[in-house]
């Protein structure tokens, strides 16, 4: 059996066309254009490239977008003075930190002074409750990407054994808690778990999001199963590859992601789904 993929670059064409018709009604209708503030500390390239991402995405959205960015030694002090001033000015409707930040910094404390309102990445402790206790304000993107895939390739969830590897804030946690609204039965496995083929071969959906490249394997997987590749990592030879082994497991799978090509494009469509959520709520 070869599986069906589910392609997160058409999926994501087509959410980011409707939210920039919306975008598009929310400025003639009431003069208000979405703006995502992100800020980068520091050179890394990688956070780099997610960063210059998302302005991109927001530009060819017809949203606003606020680029920030510090040198690696910059004071705390100044990233969250910057944070204060984004809170306060009514045309930022998202602000982003990019994680991680350098080793001076405190992330919790930097994540804590982003409004609550405004916190399109939903990792403000109020956000996070807000999601636990099932009410949730800003869903974290990579998680509200995934569901937005198993919806639309039609995943039954009521009931479903759901198998998260990781357990991240920015992705295992909070995708236990989305699964677990939906009414799957969710296990979540981490680098301590004992026998971790003994949990994802009974999952009938299997999210790997550990950052380690290919560590699932075809014969770690239930036949027919739906496995999500949430990892970018790259290979020795530069290719970017997930934490799934494409090749075994697309032969055991019912449905699988690819990477690139596959979460990776919902994740941003999701921060230009929350940044416009945000806007219109400003009406309310
Ligand atoms: N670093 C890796 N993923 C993310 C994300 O979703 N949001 C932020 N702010 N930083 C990240």
């Amino acid at each position: 059996m070869t599986a069906q993929i589910i392609d997160g670059k058409v999926l994501a064409d087509a959410v980011r066309a409707d939210l920039a018709e919306k975008a598009t009604a929310l400025k003639a209708t009431q003069g208000i254009t979405p703006c995502l503030a992100v800020i980068l500390v520091g050179e890394d390239p990688a956070s780099a490239v997610y960063v210059k991402n998302k302005v991109m995405a927001c530009e060819k959205a017809g949203f606003r977008s606020i680029k920030v960015v510090y040198p690696s030694d910059v004071e705390p002090m100044v990233v969250l003075g910057k944070i204060a001033e984004l809170n306060a000015d009514p045309d930022v409707h998202g602000i982003l930190v990019q994680l991680p930040l350098p080793k001076q910094f405190d992330a919790d404390a930097v994540l804590e002074a982003i409004d609550p309102a405004k916190d399109v990445d939903g990792f403000h402790a109020e956000n996070v409750g807000a999601l636990m206790q099932g009410n949730p304000r800003f869903i974290p993107c990579t998680p509200y990407g995934v569901m937005k895939m198993l919806e639309s390739a039609k995943v039954p969830l009521k009931g479903a054994e759901a198998v998260i590897v990781g357990r991240s804030n920015i992705v295992g946690k909070p995708m236990a808690m989305l699964l677990l609204a939906q009414s799957c039965t969710v296990t979540v496995c981490h680098s301590q778990s004992k026998d971790l083929a003994f949990h994802t071969k009974r999952a009938d959906i299997l999210v790997a999001a550990v950052g380690r490249a290919k560590m699932i394997t075809g014969d770690m997987i239930k036949p027919g199963a739906t496995v999500i590749d949430v990892g970018i990592n790259r290979t020795a030879d530069g290719k970017l590859c997930g934490d799934v082994d494409f090749e075994s497991c697309k032969e055991v799978a019912g449905a699988i992601t690819p990477v690139p090509g596959g979460v990776g494009p919902m994740t941003i469509t999701m921060l230009l789904a929350n940044t416009l959520a945000s806007a219109e709520r400003t009406l309310k």
